[in-house]
């Protein structure tokens, strides 16, 4: 099971302090099968790497830039870069980064260019309020993987993050046939188009320590994209362990 905290515009030196417990946590339960991904904003990406260097704990970026290498890129990052200073995974293809113009086209590039290096890409995927309205959620999300994923190998180096954007920060989490039902939709795309044997598919939007229980009764979810509640760590450390136990 993935666990994967999405600190987004949020943290600062302080806010450090709170991976003690976590680290502490992940040590303890070194033998379960958990992935417990940090990606907290570039600014704190090396202090977290010298951090959890030595841990059970992966560290990973929120976003990159689509070259792979340096450039005249004034005010982005490269995967390249993101790699030299530790990171294993990073997330593409946020609602987030969408809203703000991101395209299916871009996030291809980005994704090609992030496995190129050698880096694992959690791939976001999600219908908005509108589309789900409309009932066209399935067209939506196949038409995102197989753009998203277009002409890309090595594709067990991608995990994807379905979540709703009506879900995100806002508390709402989906009716869990719905989300049964999108998860293995997903999984199939993943398997019958891009060949993907053993695709792997987190759930994200709004969860927290009294949801999880729900959620993690989905057979088909391998784990979480947790945004607001991983924050502080005892939140964080309830979504693992509600799940795990
Ligand atoms: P949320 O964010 O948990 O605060 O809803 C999730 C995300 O945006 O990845």
């Amino acid at each position: 099971m993935y666990f994967i905290a999405n600190w987004k515009m949020y943290g600062d030196l302080k806010s450090l302090k709170s991976l003690d417990k976590v680290i502490k946590f992940a040590n303890y339960h070194k033998r379960k099968k958990i992935m417990i991904i940090y990606c907290p904003p570039y600014t704190l990406l090396h202090s977290f790497q010298n951090k959890i260097k030595k841990t059970k704990i992966f560290l990973g970026a929120q976003n990159c830039h689509a070259e792979l290498s340096d450039g005249p890129f004034t005010g982005s990052i490269s995967p390249k870069m993101l790699k030299r200073i530790g990171s294993k995974y990073v997330i593409i293809g946020h609602s987030e980064n969408r809203f703000e113009g991101e395209t299916d086209l871009q996030i291809n590039k980005k994704i090609k260019s992030c496995i190129k290096c050698g880096l694992n890409v959690i791939f976001c995927i999600g219908e908005t309020h509108s589309q789900k309205k409309k009932k066209i959620t399935s067209q939506i999300l196949k038409n995102q993987i197989t753009t998203g994923l277009k002409k890309i190998k090595f594709s067990n180096k991608i995990i994807i993050a379905y979540e709703p954007v009506w879900s995100i920060g806002t508390g709402l989490i989906p009716k869990l046939y719905e989300l049964d039902k999108n998860v293995n939709f997903i999984k199939k795309v993943l398997k019958k188009n891009l060949k993907i044997k053993n695709p792997k598919v987190l759930y994200g939007g709004s969860v927290n320590p009294k949801n999880v229980k729900n959620l993690r009764s989905i057979a088909g979810i391998d784990g979480f994209l947790v945004g607001g509640a991983s924050q502080k760590a005892n939140n964080f450390i309830d979504i693992v362990k509600k799940t795990i136990i």
